[in-house]
Formats: C-alpha cells, sequence, structure tokens
C-alpha cells in the first residue's frame, strides 16, 4: 500500500468497522473491569516501510485498544478528577474529526468559530461569568490556567509600564502571586511556563488541608504597599471538593488592586444546583477564570475554557500576526489569538452538542445526582467500622482511609498506600491515593454522566473487601 490516495476506496469500510467496535467498546462500558486487560508495553517494531492499508493497520489498533485501554469513559473510573463523553458529545467528536475544521478565524472555519461563540455565550450563562468577558476554549484546566495567568502577567507588566509579551521580563521585580494550599499543581506549571516561576507562588494556608489563611494573605497583600500582586483562589480542590472562598477574596483582591484568577477547573459546576450555587458566589468578580470541559462537562478529552474579564488584555497575550494569515474585523474574536495553539481542532462542536441536547436542566441533574451520590458514599464510609472519613463532602469528592480499630496511626500510611495500588489492580471501581493533612487517603471523585448508585456503592465495598484481605495477611499489630 504505497500511498492513502491508493486507499481511497475504503474510506466507508474503515468507518463501519469503527462504528462496529466502538458500539461493542461501548456496550461494554458499563460493566467492564476500569482497569485494561494487558499492560502494553515491550519492544518498539520497527516503521514498515510497505504499510498493509487503513483495515489492517485499524484492525491491529482496535485489537490493541481491547486489550490495553483504561475503561476511564466508563461509571466507576473515580480517580483523578475524569469525566466520560456524553453521546451527543462522543458523537459531535466524531463529527469533528470528519468536518477536520482548523478553528483558527472566521476565515478558516466561519462555522466552528461560530460555533465556538456561541459555546462559549452558554457557558457563561450557565457559570454566571458576565456576557462581556473575552472567552477562549483551550485543552484544558491547564491551558485555561495559562491563559488566565498569562493575561494576569501582561497586565502585572504594564502596571510596571512594561509589555512584557513585546520586551519580557528583564530587569523587573518577581511578580507577587499569593494563594491558599488548595493552589493546584497545574497552575504552578502555568506559573514555570509563563517565567513567573513555579517556587514564586506563596502558599498561605491555615490548616494541615490548604484552607486559605485570609489574615496572612492581608498581611501580604499590605505589605505590598498597592504594588501588584496576582491572587490564585481555587474553586474546588481536588483532594475534598472544596472552595477558597471567593467573594472575599476577590473582595481583597478590590482592597489591593490584585488580580484575582479563579481555577474552577470541576468546581464551577456547583453554579448549576441551588444546593451548591454559594461555593462559587464571587466567581463574577474575578478577572479570569479557568474551567475544564473533560471533567464534569463530559466531552471528550481534550477541552477546557478560559474566561477574561479584559479582552483587550487576553487577546495581547496571545496575539500572532502574519501577512498571509489576513487582517480580521476585530468585532469577533480570532479564537487563534486568544489561546497557546494557532491551528486547533474545532473542540467547540461536542461543547455545542452536549449543551444543545441536555440544557441547563440536564446538567443541574447530572451535577445533583453526584452531589447526592457523593454524599451517599460519605454516609457508608462513615457507617463502616473500619473507614475514616477525613473531610467534609462539600461537593462530588469524597476524602476518606482505610482506618481498621486495631491498626496503629503510625502503619496506616503504609496500609492504605498498598489498599490504595491494590484497589487499582482489582479494577472494580478505580481511585488512587493521595496525601490529605499528612494522612494518604482515598479521594474518589464523581463526574461521569454514567455513574449511579450501584457503581458508588462498590467504592465502600472493594475498599473494606481488600483492605481486610490485605490487614489478615500483614500489618503488625
Ligand atoms: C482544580 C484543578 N485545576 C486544574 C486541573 C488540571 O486540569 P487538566 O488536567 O484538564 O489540564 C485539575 C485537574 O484535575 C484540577 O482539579
Amino acid at each position: 500500500m504505497p500511498d492513502p490516495l491508493a486507499d481511497h476506496d475504503q474510506l466507508a469500510s474503515a468507518l463501519r468497522l469503527v462504528e462496529r467496535e466502538a458500539q461493542a467498546y461501548l456496550a461494554g462500558l458499563d460493566d467492564a473491569l476500569v482497569r485494561p486487560p494487558v499492560t502494553p508495553g515491550g519492544v518498539i517494531p520497527p516503521l514498515p516501510d510497505a504499510g498493509d492499508g487503513s483495515l489492517p493497520a485499524l484492525t491491529a489498533l482496535i485489537e490493541a485498544a481491547r486489550d490495553g485501554a483504561t475503561r476511564s469513559a466508563g461509571p466507576r473510573f473515580f480517580h483523578f478528577v475524569m469525566g466520560g463523553s456524553t453521546p451527543a458529545a462522543l458523537g459531535a467528536d466524531w463529527l469533528t474529526s470528519t468536518l477536520d475544521q482548523v478553528a483558527f478565524n472566521w476565515v478558516s472555519s466561519p462555522f466552528a468559530a461560530h460555533i465556538e461563540q456561541v459555546s462559549l455565550g452558554w457557558l457563561k450563562e450557565m457559570f454566571g461569568i458576565p456576557a462581556d468577558w473575552s472567552a477562549v476554549i483551550t485543552t484544558g484546566a491547564t491551558t485555561g490556567n495559562l491563559v488566565g495567568l498569562a493575561t494576569a502577567r501582561r497586565w502585572w507588566g504594564l502596571q510596571h509600564r512594561r509589555d512584557v509579551d513585546a520586551d519580557g521580563f528583564g530587569g523587573l521585580p518577581p511578580v507577587p502571586v499569593f494563594a491558599g494550599g488548595y493552589l493546584h499543581a497545574s497552575a504552578i506549571k502555568a506559573l514555570a511556563m509563563l517565567g513567573i516561576g513555579r517556587h514564586n507562588a506563596q502558599v498561605l494556608a491555615r490548616d494541615a488541608a490548604g484552607r486559605v489563611d485570609l489574615d496572612a494573605l492581608e498581611s501580604a497583600l499590605r505589605a505590598e504597599k498597592n504594588r501588584p500582586a496576582i491572587l490564585i483562589a481555587t474553586a474546588g480542590d481536588v483532594n475534598t471538593g472544596d472552595f477558597d472562598p471567593l467573594a472575599e477574596m476577590a473582595d481583597m483582591a478590590d482592597r489591593y488592586g490584585a488580580w484575582l484568577h479563579v481555577d474552577g477547573a470541576f468546581g464551577l459546576f456547583a453554579a448549576l444546583s441551588p444546593a451548591t450555587r454559594r461555593l462559587v458566589r464571587g466567581v463574577e468578580r474575578a478577572n479570569s477564570v479557568s474551567v475544564d470541559g473533560h471533567k464534569w462537562l463530559n466531552v471528550p478529552y481534550d477541552t477546557g475554557f478560559a474566561f477574561v474579564r479584559d479582552a483587550a488584555l487576553h487577546a495581547g497575550s496571545f496575539g500572532a500576526t502574519a501577512a498571509y494569515l489576513g487582517a480580521e474585523a476585530l468585532a469577533r474574536p480570532v479564537f487563534g489569538n486568544l489561546a497557546p495553539e494557532m491551528s486547533r481542532r474545532a473542540r467547540a462542536l461536542p461543547v455545542w452538542a452536549t449543551l444543545r441536547a441536555y440544557g441547563r436542566d440536564g446538567y443541574r441533574q447530572m451535577v445533583e445526582r453526584h452531589l447526592g451520590l457523593a454524599q451517599r458514599v460519605a454516609r457508608q464510609v462513615d457507617e463502616a467500622p473500619d473507614l475514616e472519613r477525613l473531610a467534609d463532602v462539600a461537593l462530588n469528592v469524597v476524602c476518606f482511609r482505610f482506618h481498621p480499630p486495631d491498626v496503629p496511626e503510625a502503619a496506616l500510611d503504609d496500609l492504605n498506600r498498598r489498599l490504595g495500588q491494590l484497589i487499582l489492580e482489582d479494577g472494580r471501581v478505580f481511585f488512587g491515593t493521595t496525601d490529605y493533612a499528612g494522612k494518604v487517603a482515598f479521594r474518589p471523585a464523581i463526574v461521569n454522566w454514567r455513574t449511579r448508585e450501584e457503581d458508588v456503592d462498590l467504592i465502600v465495598r472493594v475498599t473494606r473487601e481488600l483492605g481486610a484481605r490485605l490487614t489478615a495477611s500483614s500489618v503488625p499489630r
């Protein structure tokens, strides 16, 4: 098979093959073990000189996926914070590849640009973000944080009468960045990528869990003596789902003229339910906000969003011009100039489709179902004599550990770490360990649209079953 052109007539068969296999894979997802049946690896074969055509290649890939794919799109994957793909979003994602639009601007694809503009408008409505903010679809909350903090960096430079995007940081003082202990690794990574420096974020926490110390924050801002600073608030801590107090941090940003960036990767979905809406109060007063799509919105990887109050600052951070790109009417956002990538996948299509398919009410129902499921798990943890809940359940994450009454504290971290490994290997449910307030703990997060009571009930059942097996065989008493 020397040339793809010779494969032209196989296109319909290739799509039929993938459709048939996708149906089978998705039909098995609700009941499959989460961990892959086989761990992929081994020697890397040489690049073939002569290919064998689309159907044999796809068949080989499908077989490898059947063996090696983590069933993370299914209902019992509670590790990290990973959603699945709603039927509408998955269908639209197939369409995205089929249409293969380049979502750079209104010339490369007016269709993709329009769908992106509409989707972002709907998301602003959903999250309570003012309609006149600038916004862009990113590849996730890490890039959402990057976009928000890049804009903050631009603002900070301009306060020092420097266009840092044009002229760099040379000669300027370090950028003061303050956050509570919920600060996510991805925001720190964004600070590193932006040259602000990963060590430059000062974490002001009042306890080992990471709750922000507002008094210390106020003192730190006062000590800056009106020099510009950046605050990062986290709406939805990965360990517990807890929130930094956004309104209080917005007040402080107002008082000291600081930039407030909110990382709301999954937590911003609290805006959908009257039961949790108070948690996001104040987000509309931030300067920039990052949210994920592939978590609670349940669109496929990789999708996220950045929202920025000041459109000119946003455009200034990511602008790029070249004669061949053409001039754009400024009234319309050039999405490829609002985020790192210029050539961009039309990630808006699944976002648009899922919002159109399920609407605000559908998402509210899903979020409320997940809130209820998290409380159900919390109750089961509380009732189990060998489990200990470590934090309140503010949202959709339940933080707990295995703690049989006769096991000494000193042995618990090691026991929970080993139990975490057993749970991943077992595969009926999937969640890993974290470090919460100095203790090794589990933190299953519920965000998948497929997840039901029978799925979450396995969290406690499997933990206790494997925990009992582990203690019976090994732990010193
Ligand atoms: C609070 C928070 N911010 C940012 C991220 C990073 O998101 P992504 O991996 O989609 O870039 C996560 C992921 O779990 C998160 O929980």
